[in-house]
């Protein structure tokens, strides 16, 4: 499975590309309203940290000034993922670019049916939302399995499937139980990862015991 992080947070985005485990970004406007920083240089630096693909969501919903902004986001690099929304002018879009060899991801899914349209129009990723689907009461986690099935059925899609709108560990494990194949996540749900109890337990008893024993490796 694929780690991409949901932030625009330049600090958190070179710690996680440190540990050598971070394979691309996401952002959307509310993050990058929430950064503070200018849209187009924020990303730019996010390419130049990160060598794996970087979403960058248009802003407008209409077919002409959105195909216009995804002309500017993909100029910034070759790797810019061009995010656009789950209507039918951004699928437009997305055929167009996808057609054109630029990556683009389909953000805003929640429904399987929604998902087999972005494949259709090429999608490089589908961004099916599980936390906002749990949030009114539906299981996020069964619209990712419905799509994977659905994929499956058609080996020509190259569509993947990115998990995103992450809310605790779980959204990740299970997701990648079934074999999505990429999923996006704030920073915190990721580090959340490392933490097991027994894990801090047993390394303390390892270095109790060590200290005991009087010897270094160094
Ligand atoms: C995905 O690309 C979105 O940016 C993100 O995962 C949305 O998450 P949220 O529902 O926590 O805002």
């Amino acid at each position: 499975m694929k780690f991409f992080v949901d932030t625009a947070d330049i600090n958190e985005i070179k710690d996680l590309a440190s540990t050598g485990l971070l394979d691309g970004v996401t952002t959307n406007p509310s993050i990058i309203a929430k950064s503070g920083r200018e849209f187009l240089p924020l990303i730019k630096e996010i390419t130049e940290i990160v060598s794996g693909p970087v979403s960058a969501e248009v802003a407008a919903t209409d077919y002409y000034t959105m195909r216009k902004e995804a002309e500017v986001l993909r100029k910034i690099a070759d790797h810019v993922a061009v995010k656009v929304p789950l209507t039918p002018d951004g699928l437009k879009v997305c055929k167009e670019l996808s057609d054109e060899g630029t990556m683009v991801n389909v953000t805003l899914c929640f429904s399987a049916g929604q998902a087999l349209l972005a494949a259709k129009a090429g999608a490089a990723f589908i961004s099916p939302f599980v936390g906002r689907l749990d949030d009114i009461s539906y299981q996020g986690l069964d619209l990712i399995s419905d799509i994977l099935r659905i994929y499956e059925n058609y080996p020509d899609y190259d569509t993947e499937v990115l998990v995103a709108s992450i809310r605790n560990p779980m959204h990740i494990i299970e997701s990648a139980k079934m074999g999505a194949h990429v999923m996006t996540s704030p920073p915190s749900v990721i580090r959340q990862l490392y933490n097991h109890p027994l894990t801090d337990k047993g390394l303390a008893g390892f270095m109790a015991d060590w200290e005991k024993s009087g010897q270094s490796i160094l």
